[in-house]
């Protein structure tokens, strides 16, 4: 299975290529026309396959692209963590593995190497120095969120930022970088799709979801053009039990109790809402920059988290290592199947639609969750305390900071 899931991964990066390949075709095309209506009337059309206009069509850059696919790489030694618990003050407590007492710190020590190529770490100066009046919205789930903490924790280093917003749970927040009058918004949205949803205070939902695949969650679009870069990003919560619509009318559910109704796979609903997101970034004429960064898987073993699964490997893993849960593989699925279709319309339309591939990143990293420690003390009173694990979201500092350095990489270097 783990094999398979490879060749997809290949089959889908290599028509990335090939759509870079047909577009770098055209654009030497047409700069050879240009050339042609220009000079046509001066010079010998022989000249046209001379050296200079060729090589400039080819950049040094798309030629690095080319060759080095910084999504496909390793995790390689690294002496010195990037910050700790008591540099960062942006930790959230859930995530904050050091306070909350993990006892091995040998998963701070690693840092993603592409394969082909050499990644620059993330240069906060230099990024903020990019973002002058510029704002960032990190729209999605709570694994977003965990990316925009992420990211704080690796901007502070220069600034501190000042938070100017939050709603009223805290979910959808923004910062300002005032030096550099750069904001940087966390936005709540995990289906990205309406959903009507009834949650207790515990957040646990006490009713089923019921889900809208063809409406937009305007809390995110009603922003979506304000925003210079955007980063979407759902999933996990598309696997839970819910009741699906399509033009306010009933499909179907996904495990619901209900026997009158459809049953349905939570995959044909990411499918559709992600048919209606991306028909929605189509047609916005966004001018700025929009990632689509797929899911990020989790790393249950012995059981999900509500059965007691845990994740106590201690290392980061190699390609082929670790077999990606069910319901992930199935996330993946469609994000691979959709994604190829949309970059295609994307570049057909000159929307500048980038999208940002931690599947591999991360699915190496089955050591970078905070377990039991997603809790203070968790073994404070006893030892052998039975804890909820979390295998999903990332300890902080951890993996997810290394994102960073190849977000970096693609604003720097297009
Ligand atoms: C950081 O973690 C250490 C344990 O590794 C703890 O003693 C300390 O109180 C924590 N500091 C902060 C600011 O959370
Ligand atoms: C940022 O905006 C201010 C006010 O509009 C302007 O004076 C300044 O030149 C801008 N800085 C950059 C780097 O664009
Ligand atoms: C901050 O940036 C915004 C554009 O994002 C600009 O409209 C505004 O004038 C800037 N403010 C200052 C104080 O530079
Ligand atoms: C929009 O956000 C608010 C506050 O975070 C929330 O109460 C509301 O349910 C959200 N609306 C949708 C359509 O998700
Ligand atoms: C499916 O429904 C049952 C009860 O109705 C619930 O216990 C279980 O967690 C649900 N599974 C998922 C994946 O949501
Ligand atoms: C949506 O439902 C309305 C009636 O509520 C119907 O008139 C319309 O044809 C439906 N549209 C689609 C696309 O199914």
């Amino acid at each position: 299975m783990v094999k398979k899931v490879e060749q997809w991964h290949w089959s889908f990066l290599n028509k990335i290529n090939y759509y870079f390949l047909v577009k770098l075709g055209v654009s030497v095309l047409l700069a050879g026309l240009a050339f042609l209506l220009i000079f046509n009337k001066s010079s010998d059309s022989s000249a046209i396959l001379s050296a200079p206009f060729v090589e400039n069509a080819i950049s040094d850059d798309s030629v690095r692209k080319e060759k080095c696919n910084i999504f496909i790489g390793d995790w390689v030694y690294e002496a010195e963590p990037r910050y700790t618990n008591s540099s960062c003050s942006f930790i959230e407590d859930h995530q904050n593995c050091m306070k909350n007492g993990r006892p091995d710190s040998g998963y701070l020590h690693w840092r993603w190497k592409p394969r082909d190529c050499e990644l620059h770490r993330l240069d906060p100066r230099r990024f903020l120095d990019l973002m002058t009046n510029k704002s960032w919205a990190f729209i999605g789930d709570s694994i977003s969120r965990n990316h925009v903490h992420s990211i704080l924790c690796g901007l502070s280093m220069v600034e501190n930022p000042i938070e100017v917003y939050h709603d009223e749970t805290y979910k959808s927040r923004r910062w300002l970088f005032p030096s550099y009058n750069f904001t940087l918004s966390a936005l709540w949205s995990p289906f990205l799709t309406y959903a009507a949803t009834f949650e207790d205070s515990n957040g646990i939902s006490a009713g089923d979801i019921q889900l809208h695949l063809d409406v937009l969650d305007k809390n995110w679009t009603k922003q979506y053009k304000s925003h210079d870069y955007v980063m979407l990003s759902v999933g996990k919560w598309f696997t839970k039990t819910a009741i699906y619509y399509e033009n306010n009318t009933v499909l179907g559910c996904y495990n619901c109790t209900n026997s009158d109704l459809t049953k349905l796979r939570f995959n044909f609903a990411y499918r559709r809402a992600m048919r209606t997101v991306f028909d929605y970034i189509l047609e916005s004429n966004h001018e700025g920059v929009t990632f689509y960064r797929t899911s990020s898987p989790d790393h249950f073993e012995g059981g999900e988290w509500f059965s007691g699964g845990t994740c106590k490997r201690r290392a980061p893993v190699k390609e082929g290592e670790f077999e990606l849960n069910k319901p992930d593989k199935l996330l993946r699925d469609v994000e691979l199947e959709e994604l190829e279709k949309i970059l295609a319309k994307a570049s057909e339309k000159g929307v500048n639609l980038r999208f940002f591939d931690v599947h591999l990143m991360s699915l190496l990293r089955p050591d970078g969750h905070p377990g039991p420690y997603r809790f203070y003390q968790p073994f404070a009173e006893d030892e052998k305390a039975k804890v909820i694990n979390d295998c999903l979201h990332w300890c902080l500092p951890g993996p997810i900071d290394y994102w960073n350095d190849v977000l970096m990489e693609m604003v720097v270097n297009g």
